[in-house]
C-alpha cells in the first residue's frame, strides 16, 4: 500500500507544469512534490497518477515513490500568491505526494541523452497502453536524475496526470470500444530513439494482468473515486478501470504504435519551429543574442 504521510511545510509552488504542484515537507522528514485535489486537473488526474505510476512501477519503470499525503491549508498560510492560496484552500485532506528528487532536470529537446531504444520501447508502451497525452517533446514529464555524485543519470518518470483519457467519458456507451483505439506517437518526447515497442509489447503485455490492475486499483483512496455517475461506488468504479485497461492490453496488436517519424522529418520539423520562433521576435529583441532553445550553461542549483 501507499505509505501515508503529513505535510509540515509548504516551502513553493512549482509553475512549470499546469497544475501548479507544491514542494513540502513532511513529518517522515521527506520532501515531495504534492499534487493538489483542488487544481484545475481535479481528482481524476490524481487517480491517474496512482494508477498509471504504479502501473510503471511494477512494470519495472522508474518512477519516484508515491504517498498519500495529509495537507491542511494552514501549512502554507504564509504563501504570498492569492491563486496558490486559493489552491491550497480547496486541497485540505489526503493529495498525493511524489517523492521530490533534488537536483532533476526535466528532458527538452536540447537535454543531450543517451536513451536505450529498448527503455524508450517501454515507456513509449506504457504510454500508448494508458493514453498518455502528455509526454511529448515540449512537455515530456520524463526528469534525468541524479545530475551530480558518482551514479549514472537516469530516466524517471513524472505526472502522469493526463493519461487514462477514457476516464473522462465513462457515460459514454461504447468507452469499451476505444480500448482498441491507435495512440499517437508523432510528437512523443522518446519518438527520435528508436523505441522497441515490439520488444516491449512482448514483454509487457502478458504482465498487464486483472489481478495485478486490482492491486493497484485497490491503492487509490475512496474520496478520490466517490461520486462517479453511473458507478454504485468507489470498487465499482475500481473494476471498470480493471477491465479497461485488461482489455486495451489484451488488444495491443491493434493501438502498438509504429510509425514513428523519421530522422530527417524530426529535423524538419525542429528546424520549421526554431525558424518560426525567431521570425517570431520583435525587432528590439533581434540585437540580443537568442539564447532560447541552447541548453541551460548554468549548473543545476536547486537542491532543497
Ligand atoms: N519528483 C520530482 N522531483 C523533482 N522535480 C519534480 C518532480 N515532480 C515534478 N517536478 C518538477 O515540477 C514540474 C511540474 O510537475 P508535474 O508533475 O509535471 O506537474 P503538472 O501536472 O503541473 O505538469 C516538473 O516539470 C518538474 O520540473
Ligand atoms: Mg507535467
Amino acid at each position: 500500500m501507499l505509505r501515508e504521510v503529513t505535510a509540515v511545510r509548504y516551502l513553493e509552488p512549482l509553475r512549470t507544469g499546469g497544475s501548479v504542484p507544491g514542494v513540502v515537507e513532511a513529518d517522515d522528514l521527506g520532501t515531495y512534490v504534492l499534487k493538489f485535489t483542488g487544481s484545475a486537473q481535479g481528482r481524476k488526474a490524481l487517480v491517474a497518477e496512482v494508477v498509471v505510476g504504479e502501473l510503471a512501477r511494477r512494470l519495472g519503470l522508474r518512477v519516484p515513490e508515491l504517498v498519500l499525503a495529509h495537507f491542511d491549508p494552514a501549512v502554507g498560510a504564509h504563501e504570498p500568491h492569492q491563486e496558490v492560496q486559493d489552491l491550497l484552500r480547496r486541497s485540505a485532506g489526503l493529495n498525493l505526494g511524489m517523492d521530490y528528487l533534488p537536483g532533476a532536470r526535466d528532458v527538452t529537446p536540447d537535454t543531450e541523452l543517451d536513451v536505450d531504444p529498448v527503455e524508450a520501447g517501454e515507456i513509449v508502451w506504457l504510454d500508448a497502453l494508458t493514453a498518455n497525452v502528455d509526454r511529448t517533446v515540449h512537455s515530456s514529464n520524463l526528469m534525468v536524475w541524479p545530475t551530480f555524485g558518482v551514479h549514472e543519470p537516469k530516466l524517471w518518470l513524472i505526472d502522469h496526470g493526463a493519461a487514462l483519457v477514457f476516464h473522462h467519458r465513462w457515460d459514454a456507451a461504447s468507452v469499451l470500444d476505444t480500448a482498441e483505439k491507435a495512440y499517437d506517437v508523432r510528437h512523443h518526447a522518446l519518438g527520435r530513439y528508436g523505441p522497441d515497442v515490439r520488444r516491449a509489447d512482448a514483454k509487457l503485455a502478458p504482465l498487464v494482468t486483472e489481478d495485478l490492475l486490482r492491486e493497484i486499483t485497490a491503492e487509490v483512496p475512496d474520496a478520490w473515486l466517490a461520486d462517479e455517475p453511473g458507478f454504485d461506488g468507489p470498487d465499482e468504479l475500481r473494476a471498470a478501470y480493471v477491465t479497461y485497461l485488461a482489455a486495451r492490453a489484451r488488444a495491443s496488436a491493434a493501438w502498438l504504435p509504429t510509425d514513428f517519424p523519421s530522422r530527417a522529418e524530426l529535423d524538419a520539423e525542429a528546424e520549421r519551429r526554431a525558424r518560426a520562433t525567431e521570425a517570431a521576435r520583435p525587432a528590439w529583441l533581434k540585437r540580443v543574442p537568442n539564447l532560447h532553445g541552447k541548453p541551460d550553461p548554468r549548473p543545476a542549483k536547486r537542491y532543497p
